[in-house]
């Protein structure tokens, strides 16, 4: 029960890796919040977990700041933030169009400073509070078919670091999780869109493992858990892998 009295807010929580660390932050004792674009699913979750579902669009100004007041008012300052919610749209580069690069770029990378945003303030004023920020393997490494996701995920991390540098006197912890091939509804994604050359892509990320499997969603909301509790309490700034020893950074 790390996490006990804590309160969490997990973008992207209705599926996937959102899903699972919402689970597991509730496990350890946090009262958790479920934001997600899709409103029943994270109501369903949240119901289940004794939380509170909300929806959010981590792309607009207005639906962050309506869903972190709504969620504030019901459990409590949030203490715990895992900017979680990520989309792929899988291609070569020199395929891709401006309007791509946007969508991938809104979500990826401005999502995750625009929630950030509305939360920090609260944090630095309360003098506490830990950020996880979930990033990818292809953001250290470089993966083929996302050269925009990749470098969204490398955004991620660049920021993580300056705003530990920035939040640390507050009382702030900012990491990062940079999972590898982990089995969600994302995983598909290539194959759905590319079909046999999206599933050689899948099957070329579980190979560049050294365990050579994909992952688990728990998996990776273990690693969250550890760096949203005070275990993690000397530890800012970092990116940490869990990718069955794809990056080894
Ligand atoms: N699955 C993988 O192999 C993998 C690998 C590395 C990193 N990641 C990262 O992990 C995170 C979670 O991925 P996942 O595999 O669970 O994905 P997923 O597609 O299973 O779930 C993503 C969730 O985000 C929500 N979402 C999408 N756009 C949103 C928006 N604008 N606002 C709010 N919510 C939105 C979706 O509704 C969905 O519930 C992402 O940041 C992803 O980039 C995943």
């Amino acid at each position: 029960m790390r996490l006990e009295g804590e309160t969490a807010l997990v973008t992207g929580a209705a599926g996937g890796i959102g899903a699972a660390t919402c689970e597991r932050l509730a496990g350890e004792g946090a009262r958790v919040v479920v934001a997600d674009l899709d409103l029943h699913r994270a109501r369903d979750l949240a119901g289940a977990l004794d939380g509170m579902g909300v929806e959010m669009d981590v792309r607009s100004k207005a639906s962050v700041g309506a869903a972190v007041e709504a969620a504030e008012s019901e459990l409590g300052p949030i203490s715990v933030l895992v900017n979680n919610a990520g989309i792929a749209e899988d291609d070569f580069f020199s395929r891709t169009d401006e309007a791509m690069w946007d969508r991938v770029i809104a979500v990826n990378l401005r999502g995750v400073l625009a929630v950030t945003h509305a939360v920090l303030g609260g944090m630095h004023e309360r003098g506490g509070g830990s950020i996880v920020n979930i990033a990818s393997e292809a953001g250290r490494v470089g993966s083929q078919l996302s050269a925009v996701y990749s470098a969204t995920k490398a955004g991620v991390i660049g920021f993580t670091k300056a705003l530990a540098r920035e939040s640390a006197r507050f009382g702030v912890r900012v990491n990062a999780v940079a999972p590898g091939p982990i089995e969600t509804p994302m995983l598909q994604a290539a194959p759905d869109a590319l079909g046999e050359l999206g599933e050689r892509f899948v099957r070329g990320m579980v190979a560049s493992t050294a365990m050579k499997r994909p992952g688990r969603p728990e998996e990776v909301a273990a690693a969250i858990a550890y760096l949203a509790s005070d275990d993690a309490s000397f530890v800012t700034g970092e990116t940490i892998g869990v990718s069955g020893g794809l990056g080894m950074m």
